[in-house]
């Protein structure tokens, strides 16, 4: 069944809001502010798509800015962090060759950016030297990193790769832009595999892969619900939505190889009962949920693995 999730057009309307935004805005408010206090304007403003960051000349200090639909949006900056306030004169207000998309940081070890361009990676990776920047440009499929169960997902699988020897083998399944595969696949993994059912997330997937420098992956585009898989894997992670989690745990459970784990996400809170149960009728059982707002991801496995055997 192929199922149309909301949050995938979430996803596409704030690509299409940020084209949209560009033509709208009226005013700027800006302010100077040392470099090194990028990261914390980056945290302030993150997910806004009209806050820009300019190093400038010397690379020192930098321009935030952020441009505004209307003065008083503006001037409610104004009073949070100081700065000041300009109207817009037309198409004078973005010079998109000077500006820094801002950073989805992952633990300490990934950023994570929309930006493409390679004079501008080159820029974020001077500016984050100890971070691996993943790009992994706003294209008509999901998964930048700016969704909470992306994001989510990308923490476990750091910590999964801090818990594990490296080379363990991993499946991701509904893989939207790749992220999750290629961000496993730096922190660790060796056999990879990620499926899509949606051509254009596999076309996305392949190019992302090249674009970080990942290789080894297998690649398909294949409907989770329709798969009788042969290998099974060591991680297992899945964000697609209930409905599908719900339908997809046969699968998941003859992927999984015993002491693997599994991390789901995609889940509504208000579902979360229902996908827990359908998970545990298959042998799963998750000792780590974490909601961001009304999204839950759960990292578990083999109910067996986890029960603790009684010492005789
Ligand atoms: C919520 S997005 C997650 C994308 C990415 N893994 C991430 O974490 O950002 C779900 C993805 O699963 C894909 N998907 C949904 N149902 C699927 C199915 N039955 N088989 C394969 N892919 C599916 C969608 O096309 C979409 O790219």
């Amino acid at each position: 069944m192929r199922q149309a999730s909301p949050s995938c057009h979430s996803a596409i309307a704030s690509a299409a809001a940020l084209r949209y935004s560009f033509c709208q805005m009226t005013y700027e408010w800006s302010k100077l502010s040392g470099v090194k206090w990028m990261d914390a304007w980056e945290d302030r403003f993150h997910g806004n798509p009209n806050f820009v960051m300019e190093i400038l000349k010397g690379g020192k200090s930098a321009r935030i800015r952020v441009f505004c639909g209307s003065k008083k949006e503006a001037e409610a900056i104004v009073e949070q962090f100081g700065g000041s306030v300009r109207p817009l004169p037309n198409g004078a207000w973005v010079n998109p060759s000077q500006t820094v998309q801002p950073l989805l940081k992952i633990r300490d070890v990934f950023g994570v950016t929309q930006e493409a361009d390679p004079a501008k990676l080159a820029k974020l990776r001077a500016l984050h030297p100890q971070r691996e920047i993943l790009s992994i440009p706003a294209e008509m499929a999901f998964g930048t990193g700016d969704h909470a169960t992306t994001s989510t997902c990308l923490r476990l699988l750091v910590d999964i790769g801090r818990s594990r020897a490296p080379g363990w083998s991993i499946a991701d399944l509904g893989t939207g832009t790749g992220l999750l595969v290629i961000a496993a696949k730096k922190v660790g993994a060796g056999e990879a595999y990620a499926c899509d059912f949606d051509a254009f997330s596999v076309k996305a997937t392949a190019e992302n892969l090249v674009r970080n420098g990942v290789t080894d992956v297998v690649l398909e585009e294949k409907d989770v619900l329709k798969w009788k898989p042969r290998k099974k894997y060591d991680v297992v992670v899945a964000n697609l939505f209930s409905t599908i989690l719900i339908q997809a745990f046969p699968v998941m459970a003859k992927l999984l190889k015993p002491g693997g784990e599994i991390v789901i996400s995609g889940i509504l809170a208000s579902q979360a009962w229902e996908v827990f149960t359908a998970a545990a009728e298959h042998g799963f059982g998750f000792p780590t949920v974490i909601r961001k707002g009304k999204w839950v991801t759960a990292r578990g496995g083999w109910m067996n693995d986890l029960v603790e055997q009684e010492n005789v």
